[in-house]
């Protein structure tokens, strides 16, 4: 292959400290490969109105986020737990994307998914993740997911601090690497 994949991280907390940012940051450098571009797309940083079909796109925000989207070969939907569910801003994020329906969604992109919790970790985030990477008619990386509970303590100031957690984001960035690259040099299947 000839040019780098891009792959487009997008976090869903807005907290001020919030440790799904830290995790999205951390997970850069499982993504550092002289073939991917990773971006992260923190929420928090760049955060968006709500969803209103009526309203045209005119927030910056909103704009780079289908630009990045629409650029990006493959995704990586990052929550935290939240009342046993996805955050509020990752959804409204998510819901965004439905000005990308023209382009049939995300047809014919791999979608990762990652998150941390408290105690009960992220299994509720991540099966609402499964259902909407489905909706956008994009493909949910088999296998690896990336599931942290009790993620205050699980963070150290620049990686994951038990091993169990960092084999397993190795693991789920080189298959996202791996399938994504696999979808990209197979698109024209999907046209
Ligand atoms: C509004 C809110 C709801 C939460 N609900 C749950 C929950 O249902 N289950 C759980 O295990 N942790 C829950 N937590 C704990 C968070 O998942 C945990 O604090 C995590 O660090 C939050 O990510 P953040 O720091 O990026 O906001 C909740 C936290 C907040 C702020």
């Amino acid at each position: 292959m000839n040019s780098k994949i891009k792959i487009l991280a997008i976090t869903g907390a807005v907290r001020p400290d919030s440790q799904t940012a830290k995790l999205a940051q951390i997970s850069k450098k499982y993504f550092r490969n002289d073939d991917v571009e990773y971006r992260v797309f923190d929420l928090g940083k760049n955060p968006l109105p709500m969803y209103d079909a009526k309203i045209s796109l005119n927030n910056a925000n909103v704009q780079l986020l289908l630009k990045l989207t629409v650029e990006a070969d493959g995704l990586v939907f990052i929550s935290p737990e939240y009342h046993g569910s996805m955050s509020g801003a990752l959804k409204n994020a998510l819901d965004w994307m439905d000005f990308l329906e023209d382009i049939d969604f995300l047809h014919g992109k791999v979608v990762g998914i990652m998150g941390g919790g408290g105690s009960f970790g992220n299994s509720g985030a991540t099966v609402q993740l499964m259902m909407a990477t489905r909706a956008l008619h994009a493909w949910l990386m088999p296998d690896v997911i990336v599931n942290v509970p009790r993620i205050r303590k699980a963070l150290g100031e620049d990686d994951l601090i038990e091993e169990m957690y960092r084999t397993r984001m190795t693991k789920f960035a080189n298959n996202l690497i791996k399938y994504t690259k696999m979808f990209k040099e197979n698109r024209k299947i999907f046209n």
